[in-house]
């Protein structure tokens, strides 16, 4: 079997016309969607990732506000403009880039996001919010891997999803939402035993280690869906993911590749996030 390509980039520009629209809508009751993200220090993925953000928004119809500060800025000063944000009722999302320097404390700057503006949805609320179940801000990686199956037509309820990774950002949330669409999930990670028998158990494996083609046709059961997170450089300096694509690709049923992915859902998601938020403000007014 050859699997079918997922392809993440069309998908996200079908939602990216969605969350167009709703722009529009927002925008005739009176509300321009606004997103505020800070960066701190110069780490150069971080700014590419911000600098994708920012055109997105623009593309969309979006205010955003980039809020540049030095790598020793104190963590007071940051959770001051944290602050400052919070209490902007132009702003509807706030996203400080990850990582951030040592020398602050990033549970810290997270919990002091205003929950309703947390369109990341790393604050301990919302994660408490999505784990029961109820209305919240989901994570953005997980959630465009959700949108991915879901606009794919490929079912999550009564399958075996294999979650490999653990993370905060991506590994722990996808699992929980696979979880609430009714999903059997497996978590591994890198004290797992015998990687190879769970992997092989999966109707849908979700590979978020970050090692580049970590996952191998041996790990693979036939026709398996594979959700490839890795964004990783091989030996060559080449994009690839956490798959060996050019050998799981002869025995999955369906694979995202790395580029085009999960990739473009993810900032699609924070947009649609971004969209809500300003949608809800509204709803409080
Ligand atoms: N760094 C890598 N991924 C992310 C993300 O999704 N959000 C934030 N804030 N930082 C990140």
């Amino acid at each position: 079997m050859t699997a079918q390509i997922i392809n993440g980039k069309e998908i996200a520009e079908k939602k990216r016309l969605e969350i167009a629209k709703e722009v529009e809508r927002l925008k005739e009751l009176g509300v321009t969607p606004g997103l505020a993200v800070i960066l701190v220090g110069n780490n150069h993925a971080s700014r590419t990732y911000v600098n994708n953000k920012e055109k997105a928004c623009k593309e969309l119809g979006m205010n955003s506000l980039l809020i540049e500060m030095q790598e020793e800025v104190s963590e007071e000063e940051l959770l001051a403009k944290i602050n400052e944000l919070n209490e902007n009722p132009e702003i509807h999302g706030i996203l400080v880039q990850l990582p951030l320097p040592k020398h602050i404390e990033e549970k810290k700057v997270i919990e002091s996001i205003s929950p309703s503006k947390d369109v990341d949805g790393f604050h301990p609320i919302n994660i408490g919010r999505m784990m029961t179940g109820q209305d919240a801000f989901l994570p953005c990686t997980p959630y465009g891997i959700m949108v991915l199956l879901e606009e794919t037509g490929i079912s999550v309820a009564g399958k075996h999803v294999v979650v490999v990774g653990r993370s905060n950002i991506v590994g722990k949330p996808v699992g929980q939402l696979f979880l609430n669409q009714d999903a059997t999930v497996t978590y591994c990670h890198s004290k797992t035993k015998d990687l190879r028998f769970h992997t092989n158990q999966a109707d849908i494996l979700i590979a978020a280690v970050g090692i580049p083609n970590f996952i191998k046709e041996e790990h693979v059961k036939d026709g398996a869906v594979i959700i490839d997170v890795g964004i990783n450089r091989n030996e060559n300096g080449k994009l690839c993911g956490d798959v060996a694509f050019d050998e799981v690709v002869e025995k999955a049923g369906f694979i995202t590749p790395v580029p085009k992915g999960v990739g473009p859902m993810t900032i699609t998601m924070l947009m649609y996030n971004t969209a809500k938020s300003a949608a809800w403000s509204l709803d409080r007014n």
